[in-house]
């Protein structure tokens, strides 16, 4: 019989209320001969301040085992800036290989995007995940003093651009549009730019059928908001990946639908999958947070693993209930049950 053995990270602020809601609908959704089996990790700003630790080896190595991890969010005003970012979800990212950070972007009816009542909005982000200048290649000398000087190198391999690149055109290739667009900055960062767009080039020919289109990323940012119909599937960096998404968050409803994955496609280690947003100290606790884009990260999560009907049904409800909102405010369990409602029948 058929079984899903989740990692789940709850982590930090609302990451704790929207997960809640992601296991409830993956439970409603899953038909009875799957078994769920979930294991919970403590990790986040209250291990950091009870031990002092952030992701010890011991974990790492335990959440190796697992089919697929399911995080809320990570960051607390509490810890310094970047101890758990850097210490806790980038450590996964990089150690478990996740170079494919999916991302998309849909704009769904009724809801609050400055581009609602346009033509149909629904591309996707393929963000690098391992390199770029989050791989903490930098340094600071003279530190404090007005002589300070800081670098962080962005590093990129032709091993990790292609493999990035390749995953995207495979993915152009699937949809019925067959649109990749490069975004870069290769007219000043040319070392980099011109690896890319070389590679971007090379590996096109094997795709005939996809068209390809190359933008700087300043120029999609305007696209984005102009013209968000052009763009199908996005291949980019990590650092412009990260930028970029939340703007296509903004204009497609809000950060509050937006559900990502971090995939590792050749299944060595498990794959992670998160809403895009943050923890939102500030209204942390309250039952405020909307719940969705951990609901729409749990239907990626559920495609990666083969469960694409059943990733549907949740696309499906999500797109109901938002079709249905009124304004009314709803807690986020009162949204998490409505989902859990609609796919169960
Ligand atoms: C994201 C976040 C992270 C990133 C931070 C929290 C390290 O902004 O997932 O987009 O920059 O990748
Ligand atoms: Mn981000």
């Amino acid at each position: 019989s058929r079984s899903i053995d989740l990692a789940v990270i709850p982590g930090d602020g609302i990451g704790q209320e929207v997960v809640a809601q992601g296991l409830k609908v993956l439970s409603a959704v899953l038909p009875q001969d799957v078994k769920l089996e979930t294991r919970k990790y403590d990790l986040g700003a209250r291990r950091w301040h009870a031990t002092g630790e952030t992701l010890p080896d011991a974990e790492l190595e335990s959440l190796k085992g697992h089919d697929a991890i399911l995080l809320g969010a990570i960051g607390d005003p509490s810890v310094p800036s970047g101890v758990l970012e850097r210490g806790l979800l980038l450590k996964l990212r990089f150690a478990f290989d996740h170079f494919i950070n999916l991302r998309p972007s849909k704009l769904f009816p009724n809801t609050a995007s400055p581009l609602a009542g346009r033509p149909d909005i629904d591309f996707v982000v393929v963000r690098e995940g391992t390199e770029g200048p989050y791989v903490g290649n930098g340094g600071s000398l003279r530190t404090g003093t007005p002589a300070e000087v800081a670098t962080e190198v962005s590093l990129n391999t032709a091993y990790g651009v292609e493999r990035v690149v390749r995953d995207a055109y495979e993915r152009a290739q699937a949809r019925p549009r067959k649109k990749l667009t490069l975004v870069h900055k290769n007219n000043v960062l040319v070392h980099a730019g011109h690896l890319w767009k070389r590679i971007f080039d090379a590996v096109g020919q094997e795709y005939p059928e996809v068209t390809t289109d190359y933008l700087h990323v300043d120029a999609a940012t305007i696209f984005f908001v102009t013209q968000p119909e052009r763009f199908d599937v996005i291949v980019t960096d990590n650092l412009f990946g990260d930028i970029l998404t939340d703007l296509a968050a903004a204009v497609t409803g809000g950060i509050g639908l937006a559900a990502s994955g971090n995939i590792n496609p050749t299944g060595e280690f498990p794959s992670m999958f998160e809403p895009v947003h943050g923890s939102a100290p500030d209204i942390a606790g309250q039952g405020k947070a909307d719940p969705t884009a951990t609901v729409l990260s749990v239907a990626l999560l559920l495609r990666h693993l083969g469960y694409a009907e059943e990733a549907a049904r949740i696309e499906e409800a999500v797109a109901a209930d938002l079709a249905e909102r009124d304004g009314t405010p709803r807690t986020t369990d009162a949204i998490g049950d409505a989902l859990a409602a609609r796919v169960s029948g």
